[in-house]
């Protein structure tokens, strides 16, 4: 089988798959080359897609039994052929693409890697792929939503189409709007107001798990976050879908607003959405929301992958490990974290490095964290007051 451009081989977690050969005599930068390729792939994704294992197979564990998955926007089929080939007991795995050369290459890939007995591809869009499945017996255990943009769009047929207690993989990419350069499509697409600066990350990864949480009760319901994180350019969030309307609206009481103010930095979490004098400085505070203010991680899962990603060769010092165990040791912190370099500014004084900034906080008798944020992003219980006085000191 020839698939009419020219393919390279690469190899990613325990496939080889063929990929376009990019034609760098053009001048133009790596990525803009990715995106004109006739079939999108992208190696810097590596670790989203090492996260999508270390998940399906402690799902997989869970359950105890075969299992089945979705990728309805499949590119060249890497994510759902390495699920096929690294979890354990996978009987299906549909894949999907709306371009007839991703179809073409992501079945070629699959056969060149075993498990076209396994792995199918459809040329459909994914929604009308997801609705094929939205019928009991047709639903999937595990759904990896990863588009160009936003996942907006796939959220409501994409939860329709996950089994109880099966997990739904939504990947973000649309940034601009989620950080606030554009509040009015962040409102469209997530139904929330964005918050520009600072920990615009996490309220980014908030608004979307908001989003999801409020598409999910409305089908009765509950998405409870398992892993979220932001990497790169894009965030990432596995929830695990569970029937049953006392447990979707126990997750709506935990939707909210954050209030920040700019001038002295003090953030609180709020159940109404009104712009008040800070309590700190008594200027106006920002809102976004509504968005999530719960948990973004089972920290218990989350330990489930560790201790299993060390079965996996390939996967010992994987960027996507590391990114895991910070997350793990974010649980139980309020929903923001505090950038160290913004504090010392504000308060005028000498920014300080990482260590000695969580060493004098715990000194100081509050619990402090690193992120996976940023080197200088911190979670800690101590108030923006508290922090001043630590750093100011
Ligand atoms: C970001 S790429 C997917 C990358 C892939 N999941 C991976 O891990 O390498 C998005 C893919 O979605 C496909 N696509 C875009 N719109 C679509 C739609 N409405 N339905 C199905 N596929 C679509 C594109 O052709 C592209 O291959
Ligand atoms: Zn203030």
């Amino acid at each position: 089988m020839t698939v009419g451009f020219p393919v390279e081989e690469v190899g990613e977690g325990r496939a080889r798959i063929l990929v376009p050969t990019l034609d760098e005599s053009c001048g133009e930068p790596e990525q803009r080359l990715r995106s004109m390729a006739p079939v999108f792939y992208n190696p810097v994704m590596k670790p989203n897609r090492d996260t999508a294992v270390l998940v399906l197979r402690a799902h997989q564990k869970d359950l105890g039994r075969g299992v089945d998955a979705c990728e309805p926007m499949a590119g060249s089929g890497v994510r759902g052929i390495r699920l096929a080939l690294e979890v354990d007991e996978v009987e299906r795995v549909v894949m999907g693409d709306l371009s007839p050369s991703a179809v073409k290459l992501g079945e070629l890939n699959a056969e060149r890697n075993g498990v076209s007995g396994r792995v199918s591809v459809r040329l459909l869009d994914a929604n009308l792929l997801l609705s094929l499945h939205c019928y009991p017996g047709g639903r999937f255990d595990y759904v990896d939503v990863d588009p160009y943009g936003s996942p907006a769009p796939f959220i409501d047929t994409a939860i329709r189409s996950v089994n109880n207690h099966g997990v739904l993989a939504l990947t973000a990419t649309d940034m601009a709007p989620l950080c606030g350069v554009s509040p009015g499509a962040c409102m469209r697409k997530y139904g929330g107001k964005p918050l520009a600066g600072e920990f615009c990350h996490e309220t980014a990864l908030r608004l979307l798990t908001g989003a999801l949480v409020r598409q999910a009760a409305v089908h009765e319901r509950a998405a409870t976050p398992l892993f979220s994180y932001y990497s790169d350019h894009y965030i990432r969030v596995y929830s695990r879908l569970d029937k049953g309307k006392r447990r979707a609206d126990g997750l709506l009481a935990q939707m909210g607003y954050l209030k920040y103010c700019p001038r002295c930095l003090h953030r609180m979490a709020s159940k109404d959405n009104k712009a008040e004098s800070c309590e700190s400085c008594g200027s106006e505070t920002k809102v976004a929301g509504p968005l999530w203010l719960g948990e973004q991680a089972d920290p218990v899962y989350l330990s489930r992958m560790l201790e299993d990603s060390e079965a996996l060769d390939y996967l010992v010092g994987a960027k996507a490990v590391a990114l895991i165990r910070t997350v793990r040791d974010e649980h139980g912190y309020p929903p923001w974290f505090y950038d160290i370099d913004a504090v010392c500014s504000q308060l005028g004084v000498r920014s300080m490095a990482t260590e000695e900034a969580l060493t004098r906080i715990s000194k100081a008798g509050y619990r402090v964290a690193r992120t996976h944020y940023g080197d200088r992003a911190i979670k800690t219980d101590a108030s923006i007051d508290e922090l001043k006085k630590v750093f100011g000191g």
